[in-house]
């Protein structure tokens, strides 16, 4: 509660003050959903005198070399000495030795941008010349937009507009001191600790410029705004000195959209929510003086690994194949727990060579290595760096877990990503398998176990988040029957959700693509239903016909129609009141109003009566 309400109060700050949005993605890839790829002008002030942040390398070794790439006037050449610390512009620096260079930056329609132009020496492509030369201060896209040529054209003469990304600082930045934004290139390695040493300023007003929450993860090739006060001075010494370990948490957030509606939604929510669980509690009440002692222990027991105070970070990196390894670098920066680097002929071998036995989806393959069962899936570059990151804020016992991933080769550029996959396969499967049915009390286990991974995610993390796709094919079974949230994956921001869709989902998601916890507590009301009656239903229509009686206005009868629903593979070999119990629950789960569904916290406060 408390988080979410921080997240809420976080949204609304950083909206009211309209600084500039961080693009994640690689200076060469363009994903077009992405804010932030150019920096927008809105603001009084149309035009500045700003910096950027360039890196001395193989190519421009002086800082002559580097102001005639950025066209300096000469004039100002005593200045950028000074700016740099230097003495000679024809020294040569040490490669990555970073200098300043003044910029003049202007708005030019909906983009600041800072106008040089690029000879091209010989045959390139756009993205060598924004991504190396230009070291990431334009994304490949604006340079290939900006210029009229074909990829195929660029020859040796070829004279190429370059805009490059700036930013003057708004009203509200300015009204809080701040004078220049200068554009800094991250590269491998760099962290935000360095870069705030390094300019001597606070990580919260970095992350506040460039519209992330506190401590959130940063990527090679990308750009970011230090928001300046006074006139730069850089401190070098810090950039010689060994990088801190980064710190790791998430940048995961929690779409929250009618901000304040949403306040008083969960308010509301959560107090009718602990009504209906009162109710449920009574029910049940009856049940738990008759529980064994064992149970309770066993709960304990296996509970102790998965409370909220264990979520620490593993150990450190571990390289696997360090020979013939297939890892990008790029993909791990910032990553401080144990993810496995596997060579492509380690995935060949699990796979069979990728073959056609080995898959079990689009691109996904199923395999084993080192005596373990695996699910390797190829992705994206960018859709991998958010599942590693989204998995580097998760470690749950009841959450599948990533074991690592590989970059992939030349041909296939995309990397793999190498996930956990538990022996017994997903819970669909096992309920539709009528000969080796699931008894009762594996039953319950598993609800408690979706809802243990459900709750972690909602509540013990920050910022909590929202797995939005819990469903019996996304829950997997281990071999002693325990069950592990799957499909753990980064909320894609504004994209459209009803293709993505399947099944029965909350109405909210559907009509609205409103999302919060409530989305999984109605999935989690679903998967309840079908561990009751083994049915699986795509509209809600069978199931909210056969649970209409729970409602109280029939009268009578009510066992009987409990008992057709049940799945009749359980042979009544059941609790008759555990089953009413948790049928009572999963009703007030799939409620069409968000705000009478229970909380997660008030639906383990029910399973841990059962389990
Ligand atoms: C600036 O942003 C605000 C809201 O963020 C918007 O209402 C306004 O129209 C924008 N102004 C310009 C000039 O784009
Ligand atoms: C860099 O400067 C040196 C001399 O200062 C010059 O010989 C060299 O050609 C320059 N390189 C580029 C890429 O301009
Ligand atoms: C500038 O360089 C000199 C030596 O070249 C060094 O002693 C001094 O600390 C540097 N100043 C800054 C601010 O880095
Ligand atoms: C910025 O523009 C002014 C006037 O147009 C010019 O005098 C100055 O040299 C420019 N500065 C840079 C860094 O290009
Ligand atoms: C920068 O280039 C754009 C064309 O892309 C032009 O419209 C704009 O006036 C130029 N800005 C300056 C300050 O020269
Ligand atoms: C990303 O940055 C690294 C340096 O950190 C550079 O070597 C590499 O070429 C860049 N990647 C792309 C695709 O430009």
């Amino acid at each position: 509660m408390v988080y979410i309400l921080l997240i809420i109060f976080w949204a609304s700050i950083s909206s009211s003050s309209g600084q500039q949005y961080y693009d994640y993605s690689d200076c060469s890839l363009d994903p077009d959903s992405y804010p932030g790829s150019r920096y927008t002008c809105n603001s009084s002030q149309k035009s500045c005198l700003t910096f950027l942040v360039y890196r001395a390398n193989q190519q421009f070794q002086t800082l002559s070399n580097v102001t005639d790439l950025f066209q300096v006037n000469p004039d100002e050449s005593n200045e950028v000495l000074r700016l740099n610390n230097l003495t000679s512009p024809s020294k040569m620096l040490p490669p990555g030795r970073e200098v300043l260079i003044p910029i003049n930056c202007s708005c030019s329609g909906q983009f600041f941008q800072a106008n040089f132009s690029y000879v091209v020496p010989g045959s390139t492509t756009y993205s060598d010349i924004a991504c190396s030369v230009f070291e990431s201060l334009l994304k490949s896209r604006t340079l290939g937009e900006e210029n009229q040529l074909q990829e195929n054209d660029l020859k040796a003469g070829s004279k190429l507009h370059v805009p490059l990304k700036c930013a003057c600082p708004d009203d509200f930045s300015s009204s809080k001191g701040v004078k220049y934004l200068v554009t800094y290139p991250f590269v491998e390695g760099d962290t935000l600790d360095l870069l705030r040493m390094k300019f001597g300023i606070s990580l919260e007003d970095l992350c506040a410029a460039n519209l992330l929450a506190p401590n959130p993860t940063v990527y090679p090739n990308t750009t970011f705004l230090i928001p300046l006060k006074k006139y730069p001075i850089m401190n070098l010494q810090i950039t010689d000195s060994q990088p801190p370990s980064p710190g790791f948490l998430p940048t995961i957030d929690i779409e929250t959209t009618g901000q304040s509606k949403l306040r008083t939604l969960y308010v509301v929510g959560s107090a009718v929510g602990f009504c209906l669980v009162l109710v449920a509690l009574l029910v049940c009440g009856l049940y738990v003086k008759a529980l064994r002692k064992w149970k309770v222990e066993r709960l304990l027991s296996f509970n102790a690994r998965s409370s909220c105070s264990i979520a620490s970070p593993r150990s450190a990196q571990t390289a696997r194949s360090s020979t013939n390894s297939c890892l990008s670098p790029d993909l791990l920066v910032g990553v401080t727990y144990s993810l496995c680097n596997y060579s492509i002929d380690e995935l060949k071998r699990a796979t069979k060579g990728f073959s056609e036995d080995a898959r079990t989806g689009d691109q996904a393959y199923k395999g084993m290595i080192d005596n373990v069962q695996v699910m390797i899936k190829q992705m994206r570059f960018e859709d991998t760096r958010q599942v590693v990151d989204v998995h580097s804020k998760i470690n749950h016992i009841n959450i599948v877990s990533l074991h690592g991933f590989c970059y992939g080769e030349n041909v296939t550029p995309w990397p793999y990503i190498v996930l956990e996959l538990p022996s017994n396969g997903c819970l669909r499967d096992c309920l539709f398998n009528q000969s080796n049915y699931l008894r009762w009390h594996k039953r319950t286990q598993i609800a408690f176990d979706v809802a243990t991974g459900l709750h972690y995610l909602h509540h013990c993390i920050f910022p909590t988040y929202a797995h939005l796709s819990v469903n019996s094919r996304n829950i997997f079974l281990t071999t002693s029957w325990r069950a592990k949230l799957g499909n753990v994956r980064p909320l894609k921001r504004n994209s459209s959700i009803s293709s993505s869709v399947k099944g029965w989902v909350a109405p909210e998601y559907l009509l609205h693509g409103s999302v919060s916890e409530k989305v999984d507590i109605f999935a989690f009301g679903v998967v309840l239903l079908e561990l009751l009656s083994a049915r699986e239903d795509m509209d809600g229509r069978l199931f909210k016909d056969s649970t209409g009686f729970l409602g109280g206005a029939s009268e009578g009868g009510c066992f009987e129609r409990l008992r057709s629903f049940m799945d009749p593979a359980l042979k009544q070999d059941y609790p008759l009141a555990e089953a009413l119990c948790l049928a009572v629950l999963a009703k007030a789960c799939v409620e069409d109003d968000p705000l009478h569904r229970p909380s997660m916290d008030d639906i383990m406060k029910v399973l841990a009566r059962m389990v």
